[in-house]
């Protein structure tokens, strides 16, 4: 694994600037105190904290048409989210690039600016993990810190409202997915509760 993470890391090194190959870093590191606190492959998480924003430093116009040359059609909403088309051209990337064939970290990376319906447990930790990283500072950080410890489904709620509400409050674009990921889990968190007959 250490050689594997070298090379990637020596890759990486090629196409972020410092203060997101910092932020990479952070991401990881939180992945994994989570992918060893809910049971999941340790490798599986490093890999997709390394990578997930291995398209971020690159220009708008430079993903839009490396999205287009790699086949990849934008659809609905998502013409309409540049700011969101790194993580869709990062998913390609880590395959095309990085040779890694995973599907489920392709879609862990492709999802994790918004979130999605039917998160998985890598999903889950790399969205949170990118929300919490040592580098982002927001007032409700230390309690969703906390909580991510404690309750992985809950602190990806409360991470998903704190996101939906900055961007509301700012005057920023919502993607519709972030909605549907937080109706989706608070669903399924009510379904959990007993119900009393
Ligand atoms: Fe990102
Ligand atoms: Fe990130």
């Amino acid at each position: 694994m250490a050689a594997l993470f070298d090379r990637f890391y020596g890759e990486l090194i090629q196409l972020l600037d410092r203060s997101r190959l910092l932020h990479s870093l952070g991401v990881t590191h939180i992945a994994l105190v989570l992918a060893q606190r809910y049971q999941q492959d340790v490798q599986t998480v490093a890999i997709a904290g390394l990578l997930h924003d291995c398209a971020r430093c690159l220009p708008e116009q430079d993903i839009g048409k490396r999205l287009s040359s790699a086949g990849i059609v934008l659809e609905g909403e998502d013409i309409q989210f540049p700011q969101l088309w790194h993580a869709i051209l990062a998913g390609e990337m880590i395959r095309t690039t990085f040779g890694v064939s995973d599907a489920a970290i392709q879609r862990a990376v492709r999802i994790h600016p918004t979130g999605d319906e039917a998160m998985g447990l890598l999903d889950k930790i790399l969205f949170l993990a990118d929300c919490i990283e040592p580098g982002r500072r927001f007032s409700s950080i230390a309690r969703l810190r906390s909580l991510a410890y404690q309750d992985l489904d809950q602190a990806v709620i409360e991470a998903l409202r704190t996101k939906i509400a900055y961007l509301r409050k700012s005057g920023q674009p919502l993607h519709s997915r972030s909605l549907r990921a937080l109706a989706d889990l608070e669903c399924r968190r009510d379904s959990d509760k007993p119900t009393l007959i």
